[in-house]
């Protein structure tokens, strides 16, 4: 049964993984581009890398899993977030030790490097960036977005402070409008990315 498939409500029944046998915690941000859809895989996935894993998403991504957004939660054990927790509330989840943003659309990319936190994805992601966390971004956009003069400087900026951005060789490379191909997303040199910034 694939990880989405559980999602779906396959049932968690036979789980081999338990969040207390992880103490490397990964974020998993995602955002609404098609292979967020993957989502629940690459948590079974991470879990297999030894991750403890929580799962962030925009609105948008929320909106578009939300039927699967309470199986995501038993089988990462933890809560997924989209929104930001109210004041006065305890942290939902463990400390990062790296966050993974990915899928990263052209509209969450730019948010972040220009520093407009109204996602809690987003505002996790700016703030990581002062505390010092590891982060990796795997940006999700086609050829005509990747035109866009405002995304060649959304990356330069990310880079500049520290984020590991894999776009281009070695990591996404944009196809024309309507030729995207969700499944060759390659979620497995971001995971590698991650455990990388995580210090092996
Ligand atoms: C079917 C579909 C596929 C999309 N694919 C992408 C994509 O690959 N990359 C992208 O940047 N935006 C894509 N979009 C547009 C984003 O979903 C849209 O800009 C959204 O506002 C992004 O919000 P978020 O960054 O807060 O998740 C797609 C939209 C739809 C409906």
């Amino acid at each position: 049964m694939t990880g989405r498939q559980r999602a779906r409500g396959g049932g968690v029944s036979g789980l081999w993984w338990d969040a207390g046998m992880a103490s490397r915690v990964l974020y998993l941000l995602g955002s609404a581009a098609p292979p967020v859809l993957q989502t629940a895989d690459i948590v079974v996935e991470a879990q297999r890398d030894g991750w403890d894993v929580c799962v962030g998403l925009t609105p948008t991504a929320a909106h578009w899993m939300k039927d699967e957004l309470r199986s995501l939660e038993r089988f990462s054990r933890h809560p997924v977030r989209s929104g930001y927790k109210l004041p006065g509330e305890p942290d939902a989840w463990p400390p990062a030790t790296v966050a993974l943003v990915a899928p990263a659309t052209f509209n969450t990319v730019n948010q972040w490097a220009q520093g407009l936190t109204d996602k809690f994805v987003v505002g996790f992601a700016s703030e990581a960036i002062g505390k010092g966390i590891p982060l990796v971004a795997m940006p999700c956009v086609n050829a005509a977005y990747a035109r866009h003069p405002q995304f060649g400087r959304s990356l330069a900026t990310l880079r500049e402070v520290g984020v590991r951005v894999l776009y281009g060789p070695g990591g996404f490379e944009p196809n024309e409008p309507g030729r995207g191909r969700p499944d060759a997303f390659p979620w497995r040199l971001a995971l590698d990315a991650a455990s990388e910034a995580a210090g092996g």
